[in-house]
């Protein structure tokens, strides 16, 4: 059975939890108490579709299994607490996309720990879609040298990274904006975009030409069955990696040097 770790930004009703075998729990320094309870994954789910959103309740810390198994590897653990030695991302979605949950963000997830196995240092690197800004903190604890533009043309996804960026104290590092990619000026050495198939086909020249020489783009958040188009589309890159969850796939592409 696996176990599942949630944090909770308010102190839950205990019937929420009635069908849950709670672990422990204890409360964090930032006052979000943590639940580690066992159960599946509808438990998790059920758990979270009980809890009203407008009381600013929300279920921020999720699982350890697949993909996600990698990244204490790294030195970085999501949603995880309890494990000193590594580093560890809060994250309270709220309404943003990004719970950490969502095959597309898992698949980002699995190669950005890949890349930083291979040794990469970019300096500049640009979450595109930022959402929660899960992928930003964990690009941001991951290369620490780097700094970080979170975009997001949602006013209160950027609003919520804002807030995930201040929990996790990465402001220095990270930057959430609201915006389009078209009003974001210079070139990334890494461009994380897990966004829609239609924001991936129209801005392809801009993205193109926000990524550095050399830049490596990360793209998720298309079925397999547009996964040749997409190859098609950004002919010219060098393609290193293909990634694969339940029906979605992940691509990382390398701008020529030259
Ligand atoms: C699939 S979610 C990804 C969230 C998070 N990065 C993750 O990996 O879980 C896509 C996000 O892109 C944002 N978005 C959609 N179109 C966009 C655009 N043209 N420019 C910037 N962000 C956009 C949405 O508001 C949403 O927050």
């Amino acid at each position: 059975m696996k176990i599942w770790r949630i944090l909770l930004e308010k102190e839950i009703e205990s019937f929420l939890l009635r069908d849950l075998e709670v672990l422990s729990f204890y409360r964090l320094e930032c006052g979000v108490l943590a639940y580690e309870i066992k159960g599946l994954a509808e438990n998790v789910f059920r758990l979270w579709q009980s809890v009203p959103q407008e009381e600013g309740l929300s279920i921020t810390e999720i699982p350890e299994p697949g993909f996600l198994l990698r990244l204490p590897k790294s030195r970085l653990s999501l949603f995880w607490q309890g494990e000193p030695s590594y580093s560890k991302i809060i994250l309270a979605p709220q309404g943003a996309f990004g719970s950490g949950l969502h095959p597309t963000t898992l698949l980002v997830l699995y190669l950005l720990d890949k890349l930083y196995y291979q040794g990469i240092k970019p300096k500049r690197i640009l979450d595109w879609g930022a959402g929660s800004g899960i992928l930003s903190l964990v690009a941001a604890r991951l290369f620490p040298q780097s700094q970080v533009l979170a975009l997001d043309i949602d006013f209160d996804s950027t609003k919520k990274c804002r807030e995930n960026v201040i929990r996790n104290r990465l402001e220095a590092q990270i930057l959430s904006f609201c915006a389009p990619l078209a009003a974001v000026k210079g070139s990334f050495d890494l461009i994380l975009a897990n966004i829609f198939l239609r924001v991936l086909t129209e801005d392809a020249p801009l993205v193109k030409d926000r990524l550095a020489k050399g830049g490596l783009l990360v793209a998720s958040g298309f079925l397999k069955e547009s996964t040749s188009f997409l190859l098609n589309l950004y002919q010219g890159f060098s393609f290193l990696e293909l990634a694969d969850k339940e029906g979605w796939q992940a691509i990382i592409w390398q701008k020529p040097d030259i």
